[in-house]
């Protein structure tokens, strides 16, 4: 008889008192990340397969993407993987505690390319306090993209929020990365022979 408890990894934030700690998310206190903006959750299954001793937690708005990424976590019987649908920017601000996360994975995030249209990109000043808030010191922010305007924002405003260091030096960014699973949005750029941009930052 298969004893194993049932994998939950649906985190409904609406029935919990927040801020959450990170005993309440994941019931331990290993090494923890965050992936803002999963899509269908292929990067976080590979990358939580990959490190079995780590916690991931993943956010995604949009709800058909966040049901196909349940789905594949329960189909693998992945458990160090939680699931919640909720819009990361608010998230960030009032859903976790201080001093959680060692990593934040933010991948090919919507990139706003109209002027007036900029203002909805997800990294701004804010955003980036709230990040560091729950961020420990030395965690790591990965930010992926393929379009240069966003990459030069981001490298901009992370600069100037003056709270992490950009580990790729004055160039800002890196074409190539190794030990990491390539995003659903990244194998269609990299088919299309896109450039790809990592950017890596250090809370400080
Ligand atoms: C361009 S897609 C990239 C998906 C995936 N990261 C990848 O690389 O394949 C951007 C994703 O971010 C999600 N997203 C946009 N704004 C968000 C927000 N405020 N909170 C959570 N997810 C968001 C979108 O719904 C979409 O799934």
């Amino acid at each position: 008889m298969n004893q194993e408890t049932p994998n939950n990894p649906a985190l409904d934030i609406s029935v919990l008192s927040l801020p959450l700690s990170k005993e309440e998310i994941f019931g331990n206190d290993k090494n923890s990340a965050l992936e803002i903006g999963f899509g269908e959750g292929e990067f976080i299954v590979e990358v939580a397969k990959n490190n079995p001793n780590w916690n991931y937690l993943g956010i995604e708005i949009k709800y058909f993407r966040y049901k196909k990424a349940l789905k594949l976590v329960l189909n693998q019987n992945i458990r160090n993987i939680k699931l919640i649908h909720f819009d990361a920017d608010l998230a960030v601000e009032q859903v976790f505690a201080a001093n959680i996360f060692d990593k934040v994975y933010i991948n090919f995030p919507d990139p706003w390319p109209k002027d007036r249209h900029k203002k909805h990109r997800i990294i701004n000043n804010n955003f980036l306090d709230n990040l560091y808030n729950i961020m420990k010191e030395q965690g790591i922010l990965e930010f992926t993209s393929d379009h240069l305007d966003y990459v030069t924002h981001t490298i901009e405003h992370v600069d100037s929020h003056n709270k992490f260091s950009n580990i790729f030096g004055k160039q800002g960014y890196s074409h190539l990365i190794e030990n990491r699973p390539q995003t659903k949005f990244e194998k269609e750029f990299l088919d299309k022979k896109r450039q790809i941009y990592y950017l890596s930052f250090k809370k400080l």
